[in-house]
């Protein structure tokens, strides 16, 4: 009885390098002002017709690749992402289609920031229970088709990226290395902090004109961006005070911390919250702004490739966003 792995990753970027010089091109914004506040450089953006299943395709390949793994030996694929491909079906079932693997269970995990880590505990305890025996996760999120690129929506536009990364998960014969404790929150009451309004089915009718043309259009995500600055800082300390916690360590017990991307000014404030030191924590918004479920398995791709995780490190990611629903992950790696 081993404990659940993430035995493998891979990422892709889409394909188009958006700078904040070309942001503020397109409305009332600049590098200093993007800098400073989200610690933004860049972020990649599709060029067309391109999916959130596409993008997880190119890092699912990666990853069963890296594992030396085909498709068919994945038996339950979980797709976590806020800007699924069509409203239905689910962006799991697009993703099986593109890896050819017919009659597996797919699924997709609709908790935007905390979406990978969600799908990562739904992994875990299929895996436990005997369920499945290799899980393909996968964070994948095209925003860019969907944010608004004029000074109307610059608060939120500036912030977001498009990208996929996934991870192959089974049970390792391990019984000290891998998902050692989940833990998920959320807190519904919030929802109108940071959401996106329509489509909605309870509206009379789904898509009027009338939304598209006000002057403040449900159609775009809205943020309340200081409040949803502070929930953030705070729950995720507490999610990674508790994490350690459940497994009878302390915060400096920690080798490598893996926050979600929303804003690299959180992840500092989270860091110094826990008095935990900066280099220890991964972070890579800078080039590639908030990818929402993808941000955590490429964080986690990025820090393999650069050295600085290790086997044996005593890992704890990080998410908070939309719901409130925010949540942490304690592993050996
Ligand atoms: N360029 C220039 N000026 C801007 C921009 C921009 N892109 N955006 C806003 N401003 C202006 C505002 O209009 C405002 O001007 P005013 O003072 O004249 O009214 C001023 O800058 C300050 O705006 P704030 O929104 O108060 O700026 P703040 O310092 O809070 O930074 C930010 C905004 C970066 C969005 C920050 O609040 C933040 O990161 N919030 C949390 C994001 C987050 O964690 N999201 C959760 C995950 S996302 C998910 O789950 C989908």
């Amino acid at each position: 009885m081993g404990l659940t792995r993430i035995r493998s990753v891979g990422r892709c970027l889409a394909d188009k390098i958006v700078t904040n010089d070309d942001l503020a091109g397109l409305m009332e914004t600049d590098d200093e002002w993007i800098q400073q506040r989200s610690g933004i450089q860049q972020r990649h953006h599709i060029s067309e017709n391109t999916g959130p299943a596409d993008l997880g395709a190119v890092a699912a390949r990666q990853a069963l690749d890296r594992a030396g793994l085909e498709p068919g030996d994945i038996d339950c694929i979980l797709f976590g992402t806020l800007s699924p491909d069509y409203d239905m079906p689910a962006s799991a079932c697009v993703l099986q289609d593109r890896l050819g693997i017919p009659d597996v269970p797919a699924m997709d995990v609709r908790n935007q920031c905390t979406g990978f880590l969600y799908g990562l505990t739904v992994a875990d305890a299929f895996i436990q229970a005997g369920r499945y025996e290799r899980v393909l996760l996968v964070g994948g999120e095209v925003h860019s088709t969907g944010l608004d690129f004029t000074t109307r929506g610059r608060q939120v536009a500036v912030l977001f990226g498009d990208g996929a990364g996934a991870a192959v998960i089974e049970r390792g014969d391990d019984d000290e290395r891998g998902i050692l404790s989940t833990h998920l929150h959320s807190d519904g009451k919030f929802a109108d902090k940071l959401w996106l309004e329509a489509v909605s089915a309870r509206a009379p009718h789904r898509l009027t004109e009338e939304m598209i043309t006000s002057d403040d259009p449900p159609i775009f995500p809205k943020m309340q961006g200081r409040y949803v600055f502070k929930h953030a800082v705070t729950r995720s300390a507490e999610a990674i005070r508790e994490a350690v916690a459940a497994g009878g360590y302390s915060v400096s017990d920690i080798d490598l911390l893996v926050p979600h991307q929303a804003n690299l000014r959180i992840n500092q404030a989270v860091a110094m919250a826990l008095e935990f030191p900066e280099e220890k924590v991964v972070n890579n918004i800078q080039k590639l702004g908030n990818t929402t479920a993808a941000t955590i398995p490429i964080a986690l791709y990025d820090a393999l490739e650069d050295g600085r995780l290790n086997e044996g490190d005593l890992v704890c990611l990080v998410a908070f966003g939309a719901g409130f629903t925010w949540a942490s992950v304690l592993l050996r790696w």
